[in-house]
């Protein structure tokens, strides 16, 4: 194995898994060969990562009952009937239980791929292969799984934990400049929700990350994965804890919705929907100003939006709103903070409150 790895663990009983960050890992198969079971693997990924890196990752299953699918790229393709290309997939490989699917992409392939191995037979393996910022820092620890529908963002999905995560960060350099800072979106919610030191870090060190410095980088991935993995072994089917990972959340997924799969890229919705959190935060006087005004230059600072696109309807964020997933009982459950570092879970905001909020430009 590669010397430079760095290794954490979701600690979840006998379901607990590795996950490995380091540069170079795809094209070592010792790096991860070990976390597959069974003969039969299937590799799926997308038509922009597939040329880059499918090589790589195929060399090394050389003496399994292989097969590879190629999805076309992006948030709308998202979809059950990508889930259904999946299963066909499986099926012509005759993937009996002891199959494992490894997803090879971003957050699209990974909670695509998680979802149809949740669904075959009742529940396969599967294996994390990160090749987005976003999905190394977030999506690919913690076992959500899902697709979107024209309603809403992730509305059909499965808790199913990966079997490993491995991050070759060397995959980052192919990465384009706009989804590397979509990435940084998710980054910087880490810091917002639970850890200013970490915030205050990423201030010091923006120049360099978005550089792509190495070692930045690295660390930056392992600081994120190690506190989701904290977060995820504590309250894996957020029942608490584990909501305060949907800060800016509930606004950006119904940003998605509303401007249509793909029109913002997720983290960019994340970020504007962090702002408007924060800023209704402020309105509540749970928080200061200066924190949203904070929150709102170290997003600028890593080349994301930060305000609502003009002309979106604020009747249909709301409506989509209400189909959040965190929602109980018909009433938003939103995510909100107290400053920098201090999110926490509010239940009851008044409706007219956050459809003025919405309304509002900048
Ligand atoms: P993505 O998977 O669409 O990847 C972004 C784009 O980059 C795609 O066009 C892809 O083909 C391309 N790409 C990927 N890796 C590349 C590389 N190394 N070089 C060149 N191009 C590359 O998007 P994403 O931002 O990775 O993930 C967003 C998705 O993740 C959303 O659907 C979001 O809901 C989901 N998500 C899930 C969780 C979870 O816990 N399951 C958490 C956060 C986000
Ligand atoms: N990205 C939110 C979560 O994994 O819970």
């Amino acid at each position: 194995m590669s010397s430079a790895v760095r290794k954490l663990a979701v600690e979840l009983g006998a379901r607990s898994y590795p996950i490995r960050i380091g540069a170079g890992l795809l094209s070592d198969p010792t790096n991860w060969r070990d976390t597959l079971s069974g003969k039969q693997v299937l590799v799926v990924s997308d038509e922009h990562v597939a040329p880059l890196y499918l090589d790589r990752v195929v060399t090394g299953l050389h003496d399994a009952a292989l097969s590879t699918l190629i999805l076309p790229a992006g948030e709308a393709h998202k979809t059950l009937d990508s889930t259904t290309r999946i299963f066909a997939a499986l099926a012509e490989l005759n993937a009996s239980r002891d199959a494992t699917i490894i997803a090879l992409g971003g957050g699209v392939i990974g909670d695509l791929a998680g979802f149809a191995a949740a669904c075959w037979m009742r529940g396969i393996a599967f294996v994390q292969m990160p090749t987005t910022l976003l999905a190394m820092v977030d999506s690919s620890v913690g076992g959500k799984t899902g697709v979107d529908l024209p309603q809403g963002k992730n509305l059909v999905g499965a808790f199913h934990q990966p079997r490993a995560v491995i991050a070759d960060t060397d995959t980052l350099s192919s990465l384009p400049d706009r989804e590397l800072r979509a990435g940084f979106a998710e980054v910087i919610k880490y810091g917002a929700l639970g850890d200013a030191q970490f915030f205050a870090w990423l201030e010091t060190h923006a120049d360099a990350l978005l550089a792509r410095d190495p070692h930045a980088l690295a660390d930056c991935i392992a600081h994120c994965c190690a506190q989701k993995a904290g977060i995820v072994a504590r309250d894996e089917t957020e029942r608490g804890e584990r909501a305060l990972l949907n800060f800016g959340h509930s606004f950006g997924h119904a940003l998605e919705t509303v401007c249509g799969y793909g029109s913002l890229l997720h983290g960019e919705a994340v970020a504007i929907g962090m702002c408007r959190a924060a800023r209704l935060s402020a309105r509540l006087g749970m928080a200061a100003d200066a924190d949203s005004q904070r929150l709102r230059d170290l997003l600028t600072r890593f080349g994301l939006p930060t305000a609502i696109p003009a002309g979106t309807d604020a009747d249909a964020l709301l409506a989509a709103m209400r189909l959040d997933k965190k929602n109980a009982s018909g009433r938003l459950r939103l995510i909100l903070w107290r400053g920098v570092g201090r999110a926490e879970i509010a239940e009851g905001v008044d409706e007219g409150t956050i459809r003025e909020l919405l309304r509002e430009s900048g």
